[in-house]
């Protein structure tokens, strides 16, 4: 069966990346039959709901997704949530896998080749805010099914690269029940795992010292672990390291079922100017073909070629000038490889 691709751009930039993304999809594997879905703010203005159970249903048929970025109101709107959240929460996305490497010649650092693996459906995401007069209570949920899947596809990621080695973050310290159920879930996917290779080298370490390590020595960390909000901040710090949010990838990853997508936002201040990058979706795509539609030959291909035209100076690095560069590289006739 031909894989296939629903197609979310929802607002801002997403509308820009998203076509240019699947352009170069198209390049390298011109079998993939496309759906196009609505979501996000603009959909919730124009329709009542973020969305739609439609998109719900278009994402579980194909099977893969790419979603643009959401806008936010940046206020309490009665009946809103973030699309994304979602999306990930409905389609039971439980992984999201956040790489950051850099590019010589474009990021700030050289040696930096890390991905961090964050739970993604719990901990504060699970949205269950009170109010009662001057006190605010947000509920903060671990369990254990949670931090063992995620644990596990940590540990996958961990066998297929070379330093092999796995950094648990947690804050147990503080929150021994919450983080302390956590941590001893991946421990104990950790002493029980048979993955193809053996040897993958474990350690722990708290989210305050994680993050002073991803400042400092970035280059110290292979696989990180983590719990949705400390992998939301420490990804987000990784990808400067790449070369900002402009070039992070993502992919949310469900059973079945998975939703690429670029880590930036939708960037209203340069929305519609042509001054997106498209890197970060591009690479998302890569992610699909790697982990989902399992071509990693393609998605290297893919990488390699966002990296060159990265490395080579495409100055300013923008809609256009990266879009041509990669489809340029990707048609000649190394097909991008060298
Ligand atoms: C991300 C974003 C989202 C998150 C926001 C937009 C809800 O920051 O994908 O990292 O917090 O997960
Ligand atoms: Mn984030």
């Amino acid at each position: 069966m031909e894989p296939r691709l629903c197609v979310i751009p929802g607002d801002g930039i997403g509308q820009e990346v998203v076509p240019v993304a699947v352009q170069v999809l198209r390049t390298v594997l011109p079998e993939v039959r496309y759906e196009r879905a609505e979501a996000g703010w603009e959909c919730f203005r124009s329709r009542g709901v973020a969305v739609p159970p439609e998109t719900l249903d278009a994402v579980r048929r194909c099977g893969a997704a790419l979603f643009g970025a959401t806008a936010s109101p940046g206020r309490v709107v009665p009946g809103y949530r973030s699309a994304i959240l979602t999306l990930r929460q409905q389609l039971g996305l439980y992984a999201n896998i956040r790489p950051a490497a850099s590019t010589a010649g474009f990021s700030p650092r050289t040696g930096v080749d890390l991905v961090v693996v964050r739970e993604n459906t719990e901990d504060l995401y699970v949205g269950r805010e009170t109010r009662s007069g001057d006190v605010a209570v947000a509920e903060r949920v671990i369990s254990a099914t949670a931090s063992r899947r995620i644990a596990r596809v940590a540990l996958r990621i961990a066998d297929t690269r070379g330093a092999k080695k796995l950094t648990i973050v947690h804050k147990a310290n503080v929150l021994p029940v919450t983080d302390g159920l956590f941590r001893d879930s991946v421990r104990e996917v950790v002493a029980g795992w048979d993955g193809p290779s053996a040897g993958i080298e474990v350690e722990e370490t708290y989210v305050d010292v994680a993050a002073l390590r991803m400042v400092g020595a970035p280059e110290s960390f292979d696989v990180v672990v983590t719990t949705n909000l400390f992998g939301d901040i420490l990804s987000d710090a990784a990808a400067h390291w790449s070369g900002g949010l402009g070039v992070a990838p993502s992919l949310n990853l469900g059973d079945g079922v998975a939703i690429a997508e670029p880590v930036h936002g939708s960037a209203p201040d340069i929305a519609g100017t042509g001054a997106a990058n498209p890197a970060a979706a591009i690479l998302s795509v890569a992610m699909l073909l790697e982990h989902v539609w399992e071509r990693p030959d393609l998605a290297r291909r893919v990488t390699h070629a966002v990296g060159s035209a990265l490395a080579g100076g495409v100055h300013p690095p923008v809609l256009s000038s990266v879009r041509d560069t990669v489809l340029h590289l990707l048609e000649s006739s190394d097909g991008g490889t060298s």
